[in-house]
């Protein structure tokens, strides 16, 4: 088996040396899956049947002709997201929906996510935080850019949503990750006692987002889908949706973004030299994956790579695998550019949220830059969270050398 299968992608310039960044990153997915990771990482083939998982997809063109292709492959089979989901969630909470109404929901809340208002939202938001993370970061503090993370995308998610700010705290947060924490490759759907955990939590949750839909308030995710005439818990399933995705995804790139840029060097190299930031969030969202797999259920025989699937077989598309095929990180030769955004999905399903995650890593990372570019920053301490759906760091402290 060669390094590079075994995710220890070598560098460009040193084809013997693991990639500085990968040691940390094994560690972050590992931790997370234990079991699952290194099963997945020794698939060597684009397309596996794997035992008690599904079948694998780990080629990128295989895996967005599948993302393309909804008469074969959809979100609402056996073993699909629907199964997951629609038990906790509702059914209209557009990760489980498709055709006519998936489409109709996603355009009445299009402008929610267009750059422009969720710039302006972010910086409303977090803007000042973010400034004083920079001055506190110049003073010699110590932050743990996790925990800053998860007040920041809360408070933004919030907003969207209709949440009372303050809601989603770090307890929210935890009991959210515990609902995430939950969902298993090898178990497509929540045994009868973890749905109603996962709806008692949920439940709170939305409690506080009831007042926005009532007052259909345009500028919130539930007020929108009053005016398209769905119903109050269709609505709230929506906010449960997009607290599970709005949050967990931000809360573990940002962090590994920052790690990475520290241990390959870039973090000293963007604070003197902005051109290539832009290449450096695609590179680190490329070689990081946040959202590491996505299921779909088959409904119509196909081939795939060789290997033929039925109707109701599971497929496993491994993005990480997919999108770490192209190498280490590299902002310079950058083969992000030509994943176009793999790691946000693509087709009918490509991620929402996107335009407001940039706007959040721009700004957070500028703050950060901000503060290197003054005087250099360090890792001081950094632990790998146990058991998450979505990889990540429990705590990245960062302080001034
Ligand atoms: C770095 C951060 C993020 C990553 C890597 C990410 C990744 C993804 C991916 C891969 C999908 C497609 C899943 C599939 O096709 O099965 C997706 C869908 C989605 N994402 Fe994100 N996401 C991120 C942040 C966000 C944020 C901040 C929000 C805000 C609410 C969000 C909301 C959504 C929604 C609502 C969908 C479902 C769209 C649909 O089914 O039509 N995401 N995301």
């Amino acid at each position: 088996m060669t390094r590079e299968r075994r995710g220890e992608a070598v560098t460009r310039t040193d084809a013997r040396a693991v990639a500085p960044e990968r040691r940390w990153e094994e560690r972050v997915q590992r931790t997370a899956h234990p079991l699952v990771y290194p099963l997945l990482s020794r698939v060597r083939r684009p397309v596996l049947r794997v035992p008690r998982i599904g079948v694998v997809v780990s080629d990128a063109a295989v895996l967005r002709s599948v993302l393309l292709d909804q008469e074969r492959f959809t979100k609402t089979g056996p073993g699909s997201p629907a199964d997951l989901w629609t038990p906790v969630l509702g059914p209209s909470v557009l990760l489980n929906m498709e055709g006519a109404d998936h489409h109709a929901l996603r355009r009445r809340l299009a402008p929610l996510f267009a750059p422009g208002y969720v710039a302006e939202l972010t910086r409303d938001t977090v803007g000042a935080s973010a400034e004083r993370l920079t001055e506190r970061l110049r003073a010699g503090e110590r932050v743990d850019l996790v925990a800053e993370v998860r007040e920041y995308a809360g408070r933004v998610i919030s907003r969207l949503v209709g949440l009372d700010e303050e809601v989603l705290g770090e307890e929210l947060f935890a009991r959210v990750s515990g609902v995430t924490g939950l969902v298993r490759l090898s178990r497509p759907r929540f045994t009868e006692e973890q749905a109603t955990a996962a709806r008692a939590v949920l439940d709170d949750l939305t409690r506080h987002a009831r007042r926005a839909y009532r007052d259909g308030s345009a500028d919130t995710v539930p007020g929108r889908m009053r005016e398209l005439g769905l119903g109050e818990s269709e609505a709230m399933g929506a906010v449960g949706a997009f607290v599970l995705t709005g949050t967990e995804t931000l809360v573990s790139y940002l962090p590994r973004l920052i790690a990475v840029l520290a241990d390959t060097g870039w973090l000293g190299r963007l604070a003197h030299d902005r051109s290539l930031v832009d290449a450096a969030v695609a590179e680190g969202l490329r070689v990081t994956t946040p959202s590491p797999v996505m299921l779909r259920s088959v409904v119509a025989e196909a081939e795939l790579a060789g290997v033929r699937v039925r109707p109701g077989d599971r497929l496993v598309l491994a993005t990480f695998l997919a999108d770490r095929a192209s190498g280490a990180f590299d902002p310079v030769a950058n083969p992000a550019a030509s994943l176009k955004q793999l790691w946000f999905g693509a087709g009918a399903h490509f991620c929402l949220g996107a335009p407001l995650a940039m706007a959040q890593i721009g700004l957070v990372l500028e703050a950060v830059l901000a503060a290197e570019q003054e005087a250099p920053l360090e890792i001081v301490d950094r632990r790998a969270q146990r058991r998450t759906l979505i990889p990540g760091y429990r705590s990245l402290v960062l302080a001034r050398r």
